[in-house]
């Protein structure tokens, strides 16, 4: 597996991305890497991950989505959102002024904060400013609501912005995260995601990094339910034997801003499913 992944294209890829300058030219590097190694994919497609690369996957996959698992999900989200009433008597709608098209406007730079404010934070910051416990981070309730409200925002251009010294800072160092290696396995996220991308590791194609946080959160076989873009994460550490982190950990969000922002320009289209 190793002496496949460190290709020389990894090595090449690293290199130069490792001499990007500013955020507006690491997203063109990026993309621009993305289209030339898939150029048979739209661009538009990449949001689908695995099943933009693989027709077979993707026509099974389309036939789960005509009667999708995360339904139910959305379902109670959608509960969830309207009709918790707070302690103090307000709800979900006093802190989205969006209301339930309210993911569009996540993640983004909080500069107040000095912090990456993501749809899952803002949920549990509108719960802890009305005098409720927070939901846990990774699945039950919080990835519910987040499916309810990602499905209306869906078709909608991730568009966010990095300004400003503080973002910038949050962008590098999630850049950073990134391109990190770790773990027993010592593997960085560049290292299967983009030098590897299109590859095979065991059983799994891996799927370009470009979109990979337009569908979440995401409901996946293997887990038996519906999770959240950090429970993801989660998983691809364990998997090269780092420990996990802690949902919406500042390393998870600055990760978060910085796929986000690599991802400028498609559309969401959460929640969805995965194997
Ligand atoms: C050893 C290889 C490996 C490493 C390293 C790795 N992943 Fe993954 N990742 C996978 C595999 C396998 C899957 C499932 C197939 C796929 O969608 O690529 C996956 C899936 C994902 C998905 C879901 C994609 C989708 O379409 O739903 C995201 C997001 C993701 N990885 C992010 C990351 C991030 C961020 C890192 C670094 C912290 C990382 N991965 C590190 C192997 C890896």
């Amino acid at each position: 597996m190793c002496l496949r992944i460190f290709s020389a294209t990894f090595i090449c890829c690293f290199l130069s991305c490792a001499v990007w300058a500013d955020p507006a030219s690491d997203q063109t590097a990026f993309k621009n890497y993305f289209y030339n190694k898939f150029p048979e994919i739209p661009v538009g497609d990449f949001i689908n991950g695995v099943y933009a690369i693989d027709q077979k996957r993707r026509q099974q996959w389309l036939e789960i989505e005509e009667f999708p698992p995360y339904g139910i999900a959305i379902d109670e989200g959608e509960i969830l959102f309207n009709e918790t009433v707070f302690s103090d008597g307000s709800s979900y709608s006093d802190c989205f002024v969006d209301g339930k098209r309210s993911k569009k406007n996540y993640p983004y730079f909080d500069v107040n904060r000095n912090t990456v404010v993501t749809l899952e934070l803002a949920i549990n910051d509108c719960r802890v400013s009305h005098g409720e416990q927070p939901l846990k981070y990774k699945t039950g309730d919080i990835a519910k609501i987040s499916a309810y409200l990602a499905l209306h925002s869906r078709g909608e251009i991730i568009e966010v912005e990095v300004s400003g010294e503080a973002a910038i800072n949050a962008y590098e160092q999630g850049k950073k995260y990134y391109y990190s290696k770790r773990g027993q396995l010592n593997f960085a996220c560049v290292d299967c995601h983009v030098a590897s991308s299109g590859m095979r590791i065991r059983a799994e194609i891996l799927s370009p990094s470009l979109g990979h946080v337009s569908n979440f959160p995401v409901y996946r076989f293997k887990w038996g339910s519906i999770g959240t873009l950090h429970r993801r994460f989660s998983g691809c550490n364990s998997q090269v034997r780092a420990k996990p982190l802690a949902g919406q950990s500042e390393q998870y969000k600055n990760l978060e801003y910085f796929l986000s922002y690599m991802s400028n320009g498609l559309k969401f289209n959460g929640p969805s499913t995965r194997r």
